[in-house]
């Protein structure tokens, strides 16, 4: 149980040791189950997957990923759509099977999600990033510990971040659609990614040890089996 902290110098060597370790899973398990992440933070992960299959290194042929969250009110074709995001940075350019490739949608019936995971064998290895306020995926402070993949109203501090990816602020979604923090602790593994200085105040909160539901990541204290990998700038200790 805790943390285990691994301090980097910058975002490159955060991304290079989460992609060494997420190619070395691939290896070990073929048909690995991946869990998700949008945003900044898991960018060059994906870049550097997608550099060892180009290299002939990492094959995605029996890979599944299950995704952390999406906004709702977003067709997927949408530009501002996790769906696009992780088509555009990473789907679209390894060889995984798109019919592996899974989304929470509010319209699909939230339970068959968990289910589908279920079904999958389980997440092996979950990735996540950290919000300013503790989030991690669209669970914002006060989520239960006990949550699932559920409909959520966003924070106006989640709103505020995103909308630098809109042309206008009325166009940021209001609601999303999350795994809920029980899904993601029941991933075998997590992989938890901070950088910048935006992120050292959480982090140096995260640390603190206490495990409160006003920052939600702090339930992953509880978690057999979880990394934080953060650069200087994120870390707050
Ligand atoms: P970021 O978002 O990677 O864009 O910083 C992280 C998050 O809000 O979970």
């Amino acid at each position: 149980m805790g943390i285990k902290r691994v301090a980097v110098s910058g975002y490159q060597e955060m991304s290079d040791r989460a992609a060494l370790l997420v190619i070395q899973r691939i290896k070990e398990k073929p048909d690995l189950v991946l869990g998700l992440a949008t945003g900044s933070t898991p960018l060059g992960l994906y870049e550097r997957l997608v550099e060892s299959y180009q290299q002939g290194e990492t094959d995605f042929s029996q890979v599944a990923t299950f995704n952390l969250d999406e906004y709702c009110g977003l067709s997927k074709n949408h530009p501002q759509s996790y769906q696009y995001f992780m088509d555009k940075h990473l789907f679209s350019l390894v060889n995984i099977d798109c019919r592996q490739v899974h989304f929470p949608q509010e319209n699909d019936g939230l339970d068959k999600y968990e289910q589908k995971i279920k079904d999958t064998g389980g997440v092996d290895v979950q990735i996540l990033g950290i919000g300013r306020n503790g989030h991690i995926g669209f669970n914002e402070p006060g989520s239960a510990f006990t949550s699932r993949t559920r409909v959520v109203d966003l924070t106006d501090v989640t709103i505020k971040d995103n909308a630098r990816f809109f042309a206008r602020p009325e166009e940021v979604p209001r609601r999303a659609v999350t795994m809920g923090l029980a899904t993601i602790m029941d991933a075998k593994e997590i992989l938890l990614l901070a950088s910048g200085a935006s992120k050292a105040s959480v982090v140096e909160r995260l640390m603190t040890e206490k495990q409160s539901v006003d920052v939600p990541a702090s339930i992953l204290w509880g978690h057999p089996k979880i990394m934080l990998i953060v650069d200087k700038e994120a870390d707050g200790n």
